[in-house]
């Protein structure tokens, strides 16, 4: 039987003998002794065997690395100079007397503390990544991390309960991942892109208090904070208010964050508008690490000679808006030409920009830039005006639909300030309230929910609703965490009447509204109390505690940037039989 773990051996071992079970991490075979670092979930011990004990010591002279082994040994001092304070282990060592190899080990395909392995070799084999020490903290971390929240929802009286994986589709937001039906041929189960209906059929049912750590699927472009199947935190409560549930919910990713890493987030969160949040910072998720700030400048721009400008101001939905750089002047042709080539990811035509080299003169004399000959010195003194440029600064423009102009000058504000060493670290915690009910879709021509269709309106912007569904505001709220959004959540709808109303501005026909929602619109009939919830990404949540730049690092077995899974093959063919039992014909 094991008696310790091997990362847990330290002096108070000293002159016991002890079992451990681990893998060789390394050996070392130093002219007649050998060493073998003997690693666990909890780290390394030294093993020492020396020829004295000459079974033992042929055992350890065909140990490699990854071989599973059973040690017996004695706990000793380390020589004096040899210690290492970086390990727990660190002063001590185990003479083996008896070693047993447990099973071999083809020799791994790389070394597990190789710092910079290619991420395809380490999902190939990916339980061996596993065994790295970094990725072993992880999910450590990620436990403690599901414990305390747990703890803090249980001691609040939420309950758990679990909520179906296989269930209809209801293609709002993100593409489902259909389930073929066997039994009922031509038809499909989805799996649930989130427990959205079911927690709040689960308030009609009069439970109250829900909450679930659960796995969501969605079949959308992936990123660095997104994979196709990830984990909420998903909450739900019935008969509190907007601001009862952001306190509630704040204290949860504080105390989540003050047990598992012992950072204080500070309280109470600050709070935005989504209107001040995209006017500021051209974001609903803004990083506030970064102190740059967009300046509005499109009603300024309504009457000048700059077409690139002008244009901009007067569509309905344009933008015209700068970010000053401070200290800017110093950017490279070279720096300014790749920032140029960066917005364009996000449909920026240009990016027109001004070197402040003198600010008292708002003219060519103290101005460099392409565009200065198009705007006379009333113009350009108000953009110095407005954005507070001084001496060495430079200023960049964007100038077209809002939508781009935000998207372009917002991630531009976070990739610049980040490179240039703008931004101030730390944690910047932040609500975004008060968001629209919708957003056009230029697309399909119709209005979309930003949140979920089931969002229910801010108290008098029902009218909206029929009237004019762009002034409409929701009781809807996103926690962000330098700059990424890690949760977000709304109060909903309870009545019938309004969810219809929502539907209908959604282009959503009562036909069409009953076959996909019919479930939904009659429980809101039978009773249905005032509630509302929030769901948390947990997999970015334990990200960011955990220093890691990817999701994939805190997911046991994630997918690629492809939606693949690359040590088990998935996504793969099946066989015909497979498929007629499904009444499936592949195309
Ligand atoms: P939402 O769609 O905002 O809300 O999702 C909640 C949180 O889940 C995380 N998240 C993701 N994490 C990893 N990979 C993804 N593909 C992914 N998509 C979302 C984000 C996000 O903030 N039912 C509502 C919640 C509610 O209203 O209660 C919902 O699902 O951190
Ligand atoms: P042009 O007149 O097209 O040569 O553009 C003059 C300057 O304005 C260049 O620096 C362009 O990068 C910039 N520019 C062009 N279109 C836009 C735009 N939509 N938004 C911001 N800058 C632009």
């Amino acid at each position: 039987m094991r008696t310790e773990y091997c990362g847990l051996v330290d002096r108070r071992f000293l002159n016991q003998t002890v079992t451990l079970m681990g893998w060789a991490h390394r050996r070392r075979d130093h002219g007649g002794v050998i060493f073998i670092d003997l690693r666990d979930r909890e780290g390394l011990v030294q093993v020492v065997s020396d020829p004295d004990n000459q079974d033992t010591f042929r055992t350890a002279e065909g140990v490699r690395n990854e071989f599973v082994l059973k040690v017996t040994g004695r706990v000793r001092l380390r020589p004096e100079g040899t210690r290492n304070p970086n390990l727990t282990s660190g002063d001590v060592e185990v003479l083996a007397d008896a070693i047993e190899i447990l099973n071999p080990s083809l020799p791994p395909p790389f070394l597990l503390d190789d710092e910079n392995l290619s991420e395809q070799v380490r999902l190939e084999h990916r339980y061996l990544d596993l065994r790295r020490p970094a990725m072993q903290k992880n999910f450590m971390l990620r436990y403690r991390a599901a414990m305390t929240v747990r703890q803090y929802l249980d001691a609040l009286g939420f309950i758990d309960i679990e909520t179906p994986m296989l269930t209809k589709s209801t293609p709002e937001g993100a593409r489902d991942y259909l389930v073929p039906s066997r039994v009922h041929h031509g038809e499909f189960y989805a799996l649930p892109q989130s427990p959205q209906l079911f927690k709040q059929l689960l308030m009609v049912s009069g439970f109250d208090r829900y909450y679930q750590i659960t796995k969501c699927f969605r079949d959308e472009d992936l990123r660095a904070d997104r994979q196709p199947e990830f984990t909420q935190i998903d909450i739900e409560t019935s008969f509190l208010g907007e601001q009862d549930i952001m306190t509630l919910m704040e204290g949860l990713v504080r105390d989540l964050f003050q047990k598992t890493i012992q950072v204080d987030l500070g309280q109470p969160f600050p709070r935005m508008s989504w209107s001040e949040a995209m006017s500021r910072y051209g974001s609903d998720k803004p990083d506030l690490r970064i102190p740059l700030e967009l300046t509005e400048l499109t009603d300024a721009m309504r009457a000048v000679e700059f077409k690139v400008f002008r244009a901009a101001a007067d569509l309905k939905d344009g933008r015209v808006a700068a970010l000053r750089i401070p200290g800017g002047g110093t950017l490279t042709r070279k720096e300014i030409d790749d920032y140029t080539a960066f917005v364009a990811i996000y449909g920026a035509r240009g990016l027109a920009y001004i070197k402040v080299n003198d600010s008292t003169r708002a003219n060519e004399q103290g101005l460099q830039s392409p565009i200065v000959k198009f705007l006379d010195e009333a113009t350009l003194r108000l953009i110095l005006d407005r954005t507070g440029a001084e001496n060495g600064d430079l200023i960049f423009f964007g100038a077209d639909r809002a939508k781009v102009v935000n998207d372009a000058l917002g991630a531009l504000r976070v990739k610049l300030g980040h490179e240039k060493g703008f931004s101030t670290g730390g944690w910047k915690p932040l609500w975004v309230v008060d968001f629209p009910m919708f957003e056009y879709d230029d697309e399909s021509k119709r209005w979309v929910a930003l949140h979920h269709p089931f969002t229910a309106p801010k108290d008098g912007h029902e009218a909206f609703l029929e009237s004019d569904p762009s002034k409409a505001l929701a009781k809807a709220y996103d926690v962000v965490l330098n700059g990424w959004e890690i949760g977000g959540g709304s109060v909903r709808i309870h009545r019938e009447e309004v969810q219809s109303k929502v539907f209908r501005a959604l282009n959503i026909g009562p036909e069409e509204a009953q076959a996909k929602f019919g479930f939904l619109l009659s429980a809101l009939q039978y009773g249905a109390p005032p509630h509302g919830g929030i769901a948390f990404g947990f997999d970015r949540l334990t990200a960011m505690m955990t220093g890691a730049d990817h999701i994939r690092d805190v997911i046991a077995f994630p997918k690629t940037q492809r939606a693949q899974c690359l040590l088990t093959q998935a996504p793969s063919p099946v066989g015909e039989q497979q498929l007629r039992e499904l009444h499936i014909k592949l195309r």
